[in-house]
C-alpha cells in the first residue's frame, strides 16, 4: 500500500477513497455511517470526543452557529482519530441560515426558480461560515393536502414547478463546486411518498401506485438529482407497507440503477429502527440490515448500524461489499465538499459573513415576489389621501412568527415586522395605530411538559380578550383603512404540524368580524404555512394579500406592496379550498367518468376557492390570438399567445402553459398539467408575444418502467393565467 495516498490531494478522489477504505476496520467503517445529534449541552458531552477519537461517529446534526465548538470537535476527528477522517456537519437550513427568507411554497409562487437559487446561495454562504458542509434541503415533496403541516416546506402542489424550483435550490446550495467554501451539499428529502399521509397526519403511511409515484412524486427528485444533488434523505413513511428507509425499489432500483445517483442516502431521524414500530423488522439488527441492504447508507440517530452491523457482517448476513459501498458514498461526499483538504472553518469570520446588506435586499425582494394578491377592490395600493391606518391583529408586530416553521439560526431580533415596515415606509405622513386584538392561539398560556403533554402556564397573565377586542374596534373606527394581520401560528406548521381545521386560530375570526363590522375598508394580510379556508375573510375584505411565512424582511417587502412602490406578481403554488373536507385538493387530478355537478350534497363547491397559479396584480392583462403554429423543418409546433397590459400601471404577468393528453393507454393523465411558464413584464399599453414549443418534455410522461414517453394523438393545450382559466386548443401530435 502506498503511503497515505488518501491524504494526498494531488491524487484522484476515487483512488484516495479506495486507499482509505482499504485501511479501515469494520468499526471505523460503521462509524462513518453513524450520525449523532449534537444536542443542546454546552460544553459538549465528554463522550462525544471519546467516540469521535475512536472513529465511532461520521457526522453530527449540528443545531447551532458555533464555529469554534465545531472546529474543536473536528480537530478531535482529524488530529486525534487513527485515520483522521473529518466529520461532516449537517443542519436543517430550509429557508435561510441567519438571513431568513419566505418559506418554499411562497418562493415557488414567484414562478422564478432563480430567486430560490439566489436565496439558497446566500443560505449556503451563511451556513458554511458557521461550519456546515451539508444542509437537509430542499424538500421535494408535494403540497397536496393542506392539513399536512409540512406543505410549508414544499414548493407547492405541482410536480413541474416543484422540479424546477428544487433543481434551482440544489444549484443555489451546491454551486459549481460544493467544495468551494461558499457552497455545500444539499439533501433531497423526503424520499419518497411522505407527502400523501392519511388524513394529513404527519408520519402516517401512504398508498401510492407506481403510476402516481412516477408522474407526481418522483419528477421533482429526479430533476434535483440531475442538478447534481449530493445526498438524499429517505423518509419516515411506509408505502404500501414497506418503510421508505428499507425500500429497495425506490432507493436502489430507481435512485441508483435508473437515475445513476452517486451520492449517499441518509435516513430520517431514527427512521431505521422505526421499521420495527411499523411491524416490518423484528428488531434493531434486522431493521439495520434491511435498511443498508435496501440502499440507505447513513443512519441518522438510531445508532443501529453501529451497534448491530459488525456482528451481521461477521456471520455473513450483511455482505461487507454493501457496507464498503455505503462508506464509499459517504467518503465521496466528504471529499466533494472539501473536508479532507480544508476541515476547519474560520470562526472569526462568522459575524461578518451573515446578514449582509445584499442578503437583506434579496430577502426583501423575495417577500415582494412571493406574496400573492388574492383580492383587490381597488384599495391597494393605498391611496395617497390616506392619513390614518389601523394595523390590527396578532401578526402585525410579532417578530418570532415571521421566521416560519424552520428558522435555522434566524433570530426574532433580525425581523422587520409589518408595523415597523409601515412606519418606515410612511414615516410621519400617516398615523399608524398598532393593535394586537387577540392572541394567535385559543390558550396562549399553554406550555409543554417533558412528556409531551400540555398544561396551562398560570405564571403568564391571561389576555383580557374583551378589552383587546374593544381596543381593536375603536382603532378601526378611527382609521381611514384597516390592515388586518391574521393567520395561523408557526408552531402548528411544519413537522408534526397537522391540522384538522384550516381556519384562523384562537379568537382571530371573532376579531376579524368585529373589525369588519366597523365599516372601514379592510386589507387583510394572511400569515400562514398552508392555504387556509377563509371564506369570511375573502368575502369581507376589500383586499387580501397572502404572505405565507415571509421571513426577516416581512415588513419591508409588504410595505413595498401596500404602498405601491412594488406590485404583486406571485401566484399560488397551492390551491385554496373552501372547506377542509375538500382536501386533498389539487388542480392536476384525474377526470372522472361521472360528473358531481360541481357541489357536494351540503352545498360546498368541489372546485377550489382559488386554483393553483392564481394571483392578481395592480394592472390588468389580456390574452388574445391564442393559437398553435405548426413547426417548420422538423421543429416542434408552438403554442402562441399575445399578452397585453390593459391597465394603468406596469406589471408582471406569469403566463402558464397547461396540457392534457386526451387518451393515454398506459394510464389516464391528469385533467391539466403545467408544462411551461413565462414571466412577462409589460408597461401600460404594451403587448408581447409568448411562444411555447410543444417539445417531448412538454407532452411526455413517465411510464411504469421509468422511461419517458410521448404518444401520438390529441392534446388539449391552454395558455392561461392560472390552472382553470382560458379555453383549451386541440393539438394533434403526429
Ligand atoms: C426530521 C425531519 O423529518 C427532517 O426533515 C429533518 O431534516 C430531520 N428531522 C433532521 O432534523
Amino acid at each position: 500500500m502506498s503511503t497515505c495516498c488518501y491524504k494526498d490531494s494531488s491524487k484522484p478522489v476515487e483512488k484516495r477513497i479506495k486507499d482509505l477504505i482499504g485501511r479501515m476496520t469494520v468499526e471505523e467503517k460503521l462509524g462513518q455511517l453513524n450520525q449523532i445529534y449534537r444536542g443542546s449541552d454546552n460544553p459538549l458531552p465528554a463522550e462525544f470526543a471519546i467516540q469521535v477519537r475512536n472513529g465511532e461517529i461520521g457526522s453530527f446534526i449540528w443545531g447551532y452557529a458555533q464555529p469554534e465548538l465545531r472546529n474543536q470537535m473536528q480537530r478531535v476527528a482529524v488530529e486525534e482519530s487513527r485515520l483522521g477522517i473529518p466529520l461532516i456537519f449537517g443542519m436543517d437550513i430550509i429557508h435561510g441560515a441567519r438571513t431568513i427568507f419566505p418559506i418554499a411554497p411562497a418562493m415557488a409562487g414567484a414562478f422564478e426558480p432563480e430567486l430560490l437559487e439566489r436565496a439558497q446561495a446566500v443560505a449556503a454562504k451563511e451556513a458554511r461560515a458557521q461550519g456546515l458542509e451539508w444542509v437537509f434541503a430542499p424538500m421535494c415533496d408535494l403540497a397536496r393536502d393542506a392539513r399536512w403541516g409540512r406543505v410549508a416546506e414544499t414548493c407547492g402542489e405541482d410536480p413541474y414547478l416543484s422540479a424546477l424550483c428544487n433543481a434551482a435550490q440544489v444549484r443555489g446550495f451546491q454551486g459549481d463546486d460544493p467544495g468551494s467554501g461558499e457552497h455545500l451539499a444539499a439533501c433531497l428529502k423526503h424520499y419518497v411518498g411522505y407527502s400523501s399521509p392519511r388524513g394529513g397526519r404527519d408520519y402516517s403511511d401512504t398508498e401510492i401506485t407506481e403510476w402516481t409515484l412516477r408522474n407526481a412524486h418522483l419528477p421533482s427528485f429526479h430533476a434535483a438529482i440531475n442538478a447534481g444533488a449530493l445526498t438524499v434523505m429517505s423518509s419516515f413513511n411506509a408505502i404500501g407497507g414497506i418503510p421508505a428507509v428499507s425500500n429497495r425499489h425506490t432507493l436502489t432500483e430507481i435512485l441508483r440503477e435508473e437515475w445513476k445517483f452517486k451520492g449517499f442516502v441518509v435516513s430520517d431521524w431514527n427512521a431505521v429502527i422505526e421499521a420495527v414500530s411499523w411491524g416490518y423488522a423484528k428488531d434493531h439488527a434486522e431493521a439495520a440490515r434491511l435498511a443498508i441492504c435496501a440502499g440507505n447508507d447513513m443512519d441518522m440517530l438510531s445508532t443501529s448500524y453501529y451497534r448491530t452491523l459488525a456482528k451481521q457482517i461477521e456471520d455473513g448476513t450483511v455482505p461487507m461489499a454493501v457496507v464498503d459501498e455505503a462508506v464509499r458514498r459517504v467518503l465521496r461526499v466528504k471529499f466533494q465538499v472539501g473536508l479532507f483538504d480544508r476541515p476547519y472553518v474560520d470562526a472569526a469570520a462568522y459575524e461578518s459573513a451573515i446578514l449582509r446588506p445584499e442578503y437583506l435586499a434579496l430577502a426583501r425582494e423575495s417577500v415582494v415576489k412571493s406574496t400573492v394578491l388574492l383580492k383587490n377592490e381597488g384599495v391597494l395600493p393605498l391611496s395617497r389621501k390616506i392619513r390614518k391606518i389601523a394595523l390590527i391583529g396578532p401578526f402585525g408586530d410579532d417578530q418570532t412568527e415571521m421566521l416560519g416553521c424552520w428558522q435555522g439560526n434566524g433570530e426574532p431580533k433580525d425581523v422587520v415586522t409589518l408595523a415597523s415596515g409601515l412606519k418606515d415606509k410612511f414615516g410621519s405622513k400617516i398615523s399608524l395605530a398598532v393593535v394586537k386584538g387577540c392572541s394567535v392561539s385559543t390558550e396562549p398560556r399553554m406550555k409543554m411538559l417533558q412528556d409531551g403533554s400540555t398544561v396551562i402556564d398560570d405564571s403568564v397573565p391571561m389576555d383580557n380578550a374583551e378589552i383587546m377586542l374593544k381596543e381593536a374596534e375603536s382603532a378601526a373606527k378611527n382609521a381611514d383603512v384597516v390592515i388586518m394581520a391574521v393567520g395561523e401560528p408557526k408552531g402548528i406548521t411544519g413537522e408534526g404540524g397537522s391540522r384538522a381545521t384550516l381556519t384562523l386560530t384562537g379568537r382571530q375570526q371573532e376579531l376579524f368580524d368585529a373589525v369588519a363590522r366597523c365599516g372601514r375598508p379592510v386589507v387583510t394580510i394572511v400569515f400562514s404555512g398552508r392555504t387556509l379556508t377563509l371564506t369570511e375573510v375573502f368575502d369581507k375584505s376589500a383586499a387580501v394579500l397572502f404572505a405565507w411565512q415571509p421571513g426577516i424582511q416581512a415588513g419591508n417587502g409588504l410595505a413595498d406592496l401596500i404602498s405601491g412602490d412594488a406590485a404583486p406578481s406571485a401566484r399560488l403554488s397551492m390551491s385554496v379550498p373552501y372547506e377542509v373536507g375538500q382536501v386533498p385538493l389539487y388542480y392536476n387530478h384525474y377526470v372522472t367518468g361521472r360528473r358531481s355537478g360541481g357541489v357536494y350534497r351540503d352545498g360546498v363547491p368541489t372546485a377550489a376557492r382559488f386554483w393553483f397559479g392564481y394571483g392578481l396584480t395592480y394592472t390588468k392583462f389580456e390574452y388574445s390570438d391564442i393559437k398553435i403554429v405548426s413547426g417548420k423543418k422538423g421543429k416542434p409546433a408552438e403554442a402562441v399567445a399575445a399578452i397585453s397590459n390593459k391597465g394603468r400601471r406596469k406589471g408582471v404577468e406569469t403566463v402558464q402553459l397547461y396540457i392534457r393528453q386526451l387518451a393515454c393507454n398506459e394510464g389516464a393523465r391528469p385533467m391539466q398539467e403545467l408544462r411551461g411558464f413565462k414571466r412577462v413584464a409589460l408597461k401600460p399599453g404594451e403587448s408581447a408575444e409568448v411562444r411555447f414549443p410543444l417539445t417531448s418534455e412538454v407532452l411526455g410522461y413517465v411510464d411504469r418502467k421509468g422511461k419517458t414517453r410521448v404518444d401520438k394523438g390529441d392534446f388539449h393545450v391552454w395558455i392561461a393565467h392560472h390552472a382553470r382559466s382560458g379555453e383549451p386548443l386541440v393539438y394533434s401530435h403526429k
